[in-house]
Parts: structure tokens; sequence; C-alpha cells
């Protein structure tokens, strides 16, 4: 077995081989999740797509059955495109995608089940009257893709939106049908943003303004609901969401707060995260979010690998009441059922410059929650979260640098003598008599190999005044680390290669470097199982 074997991920969703990228049309359906999604079948990169296609009954252990739609018609000759699932009235299934045609163009395209009954949706046709719709005259050919799921409105019509760009802006063209089939284009955008370029993949849907962690159905509106806007930026190749107001009369939506708008404000994730698609799951009642995860290192190692990216862990989302101005996101609860031995610590000093192993700990499979005492008994929720973009500290190496509080945090897929390791941390500066939390994520020394990108991601945490802990949630998987802070409120998930770190030869630390010592309340890491997923032919 080669290093780059190791580099598997054991229970995060990835096809068999070759390269994936976007989730498409996730849906629950009659006992099953499906999970689609945009698929090289014949090479580790990105070429003739089609969508691949997987069952599940727990969004964790998944079969792969075959494809769902390839690029077999003048209308999607040059790759069957990223698309979206709504259930109409009547309990019909209808998924809009976009195709690329054989002149380049790219058109929305309509596709059903061939055999409703059939709970794996394994056939699907391709409507008979595709394309339902081309780009306007307006846009560049090339600029418009991705439909969203529908929403129903009280005037009984369908909505849905499409991204693309006009003059450098990126926009969000809305339709309305009657009967999914005859699309009219609105006479306003639903949302423009100056200078953010496309946007791909957007993502429509409502969440309760009370808080609670109940998903609602993307049609639901009211006084009771916000609405998210994603949008996917195909510039950055970062998602970024807004939440605002759905007007559903004049069918206008007006973000809460311009200065946090798409493009500058909130990001569901600060490291790897793209082109996400959420859904309604009516069994647990929740709002479940997919987002793509690419490689960060070389096109060859990806061949020679065999595959390229991952799914991220399905997230739950909601709206957080407490700051009122971000979404939380956590991984299913399906996850926790892969937790096996767990490994403690608690209520331990760190005094600075510590690092202390967590005994037993080798593997590189992991589930850790860790808190620690706020060392700054003040919150700063109120901070500015568009100061994030440009953050600096969390570059090159700052996890071995020293605050008065902080770096402080984890150390995974650490070597036995921390010649490789990923560190997560919190770290607080000051400015002008205020205090921010930071988190980041270091990439700089997760591995000795030099072609890879080991850029660090960060982001301001907010900290409410109540809160006297401060949380991670760190999930580690080969060579994905997926952080969860402050319950959710932020997100940051890094792909990293090691070289020595690798399987039973990978550890688990504490440290801080910072001057002040730091109380850790309590570690516990359990131990991942590993989730076989097979193609659905090999186990009937
Ligand atoms: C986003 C994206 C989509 C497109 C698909 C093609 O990653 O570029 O806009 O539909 O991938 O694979």
């Amino acid at each position: 077995m080669s290093a780059l074997d190791s580099l598997r991920t054991a229970f995060h969703f990835q096809p068999e081989s070759n390269w994936m990228n976007d989730p498409n049309a996730p849906l629950y359906h009659n006992g099953l999740y499906h999970l689609f999604f945009q698929y090289n079948p014949n090479n580790a990169f990105w070429g003739l797509i089609s969508w691949g296609h997987a069952i599940s009954s727990d969004l964790v252990h998944w079969l792969y059955v075959e494809l769902a739609m390839q690029p077999d018609q003048w209308y999607d000759s040059q790759g069957v495109w990223t698309g979206s699932a709504t259930f109409l009235e009547d309990g019909t299934l209808a998924v809009l995608y976009t195709g690329f045609t054989n002149e380049s163009v790219q058109v929305q395209n309509l596709a059903f089940p061939a055999d409703p009954y059939d709970p794996l949706l394994r056939k699907w046709n391709k409507y008979v009257g595709n394309p339902v719709l081309l780009p306007p005259t307006e846009v560049q050919p090339t600029d418009f893709r991705d439909p969203t799921t529908a929403w129903l409105g009280a005037d009984g019509l369908w909505r849905m939106c499409i991204g693309s760009k006009l003059e450098g802006n990126g926009i969000a063209i809305l339709y309305s049908t009657s009967d999914f089939i005859n699309w009219k284009i609105d006479n306003h955008y639903l949302h423009e943003v100056e200078g953010t370029g496309m946007w791909e993949c957007l993502d429509f849907y409502p969440v309760l303004k009370n808080g609670s962690p109940i998903g609602i159905s993307t049609s639901r509106y009211g006084a009771h609901v916000k609405h998210v806007l994603k949008a996917s930026m195909d510039d950055s190749k970062l998602d970024f969401y807004v939440i605002g107001t759905y007007d559903h009369q004049s069918h206008t939506f007006t973000p809460d707060d311009r200065s946090v708008d798409l493009g500058r404000g909130h990001r569901y994730d600060y490291g790897k995260f793209y082109a996400s698609k959420s859904f309604y799951d009516d069994k647990g009642e929740r709002r479940i979010l997919w987002g793509w995860i690419n490689e960060s290192d070389s096109m060859q190692n990806d061949i020679r690998k065999g595959w390229a990216s991952v799914q991220a862990l399905p997230r739950q989302v909601w709206f957080d009441a407490d700051t009122e101005s971000n979404l939380i996101q956590w991984p299913v609860e399906e996850v926790l059922d892969l937790r096996r031995s767990k490994y403690s610590l608690e209520n331990m000093v760190l005094q600075g410059g510590t690092v202390v192993e967590v005994t037993g700990s080798s593997g590189s499979q992991w589930d850790i929650e860790v808190t620690f005492e706020n060392p700054i008994s003040i919150g700063n929720a109120e901070h500015n979260i568009s100061d994030i973009n440009q953050l600096s500290f969390c570059g090159e190496g700052n996890a071995s640098g020293k605050g008065l509080y902080g770096p402080f945090g984890l150390l995974v897929l650490a070597s036995e003598g921390l010649e490789e390791q990923t560190a997560i941390y919190f770290f607080f500066t000051k400015s002008n008599g205020t205090w921010t939390t930071l988190v980041c994520s270091d990439q700089s020394r997760s591995s000795l190999a030099i072609n890879v990108d080991k850029t660090s991601y960060g982001s301001v945490v907010p900290v409410l005044k109540k809160e006297k802990l401060l949380s991670l949630r760190v999930i580690v998987d080969h060579s994905i680390v997926e952080t969860f802070v402050q319950g959710g409120r932020v997100c940051i998930t890094s792909r990293v290669y090691p070289t020595l770190a690798l399987d039973n030869a990978a550890r688990l630390f504490v440290f801080n470097n910072g001057t002040m010592p730091i109380a850790l309340k309590s570690l516990d890491a359990w131990k991942v199982s590993k989730v076989d997923m097979h193609a659905y032919a090999t186990v009937q």
C-alpha cells in the first residue's frame, strides 16, 4: 500500500473511483436518501460529466447505483451539469438540470424517474420537450446554470432561480411556471451584487426565525421565517450566504444587512467547501446541506490515487437566533453512530508552551469535541464578520507563534516527532481595547510533501457574553479535517496530505503556545469506524 492509498477517506462520501464535483438534487423519498453528483466516470479529473447516484437509509452508509443521467442528447452532449429536485403537489419528482449543448450553450432541462415506484429511482427519463429554458439574451450563453429547487407561491406558481452574471455583477435570474415546463422570466432578478462575478449553484430556502433546528420545506413562508440565499462564486470558488426577507407578494428578497451581502459576508465554511446544496428532509424534519470538498494536491497525484474529491459530511443547518446574523451547521446526528472507543481529558491547565499527547490516540479517523474556558470573560458577537476575508493571522506557521491568549487548540494528523501536524486553534487579538476571538486551521506543516497547497484558513468567531466556554468539534478522516466551532457557528474544512502521519502513525495532541495558561475543560475523542460503500449490485 502506498502513502497515497492512506489518504482515501473512511466515512466521507466518495465514489469508488474517478472525479466527482457538485452534489446534485439531494432528496429523501420512500425511506431512502438519494445523492446525485457531478461525476466523470472515466478519469480522476473534471471532463465529460454524468450524474453519479448513491442511496442510503441513514446518510452515512451508501450504495452506489448506476449513473442516473449521461450526456447522450444534443442539449447535454457536453455535460449533464448541476441541478436540483422538486416534489410537485401531486408527489411527482421533477429534476431540473443544466445541459451543456453540442453548440456550447447552457440550457435547462427536465428529467423524471422512469419508474416512480422504484424506491431506488435508478432509471431517469429526460423530458421529450427539452430544453425547457434557453439563456435570456442579456447574458452570455455560457453564464446560465444550476437551477435551484423550486418553491410554490400563494399564487399557485412555482418559482426557481438560475445563476448568471451581467457586466461583472452576480445575478439570480428568477423564473415562474404553472406546469414546470413553460417557464417565464420575471421582470426583476431575485438578487444582484455588484462585482461578484458569475454565481453558480444558487440555493434559496427558509429557516425558522426562532432558531429552532427544525427544518422546513422550501415552499414555506410567513412572518416566522427568514430566507437564506447562497451563491457559489465562480471567481473565488467560495460559497457565501446572506440572510434576509422574501416578500411573497412581490417576490423580492431583501438582505437583513447589506454590509454582509453575498461576496463580503458569511461563508458556510472558511476552508474548502463549494457548490453546496441543501434539501428538506421530511423524515428527520430538518434541512440538510451537502458540499463538495475538492483536492489541494496536484492533478498527477489525483490520477495516481485514481480518485478526486469527497463530499463533506451532511450538515443540519438552521438559523442562529442568538447572534441573529448567521446559520448554525452541525453534522447530522447519524454520524454519532460511527463513534467507537473514547479517549478523554478533563480539567487540565495548559501552561504556555505545552504540548500534550492524548494517550492512546493513534489513528486517522476521529470525532473530537474539546472545550476550553474562555480566557476573556466578555463576548464579541458584535464583531464585524466582513473582516474575515482579509484575515491574515492564520497564515503560514502561526500556530507556533505566540500571543497572550493562544494559539491554543488541537494538533491532529500529527507525526510522533510533530514533523507533520495540522493545528486547529483559537487565538485572541486586541485592537482599540477590544478583544477578537479567531479560529484557524493551519495546514502549513500538515505534510512534508512539497507539491500540495498548504494554505491556512481562519475566521472571526462570534462569542456571546453568556458563553463561558470555547468549543471545537474536529472530525478527522485521513485527508480531511472538518472543524465546527462554537456549536457550528463557524466551520472550516481542510484537505491535508500527510506522508508520515498516516493511519496508526497519526496522533492527537492538545497545545497552548500562548503566554497565559489556558484551562482545558474537557476533551472527548472518539475513534470513528470505517463505512463500507459498495455498488448496489454487489450486495443483492
Ligand atoms: C460548479 C459547476 C457548476 C456546473 C458544474 C459542472 O462546480 O461549475 O456551475 O453546473 O460545476 O460540472
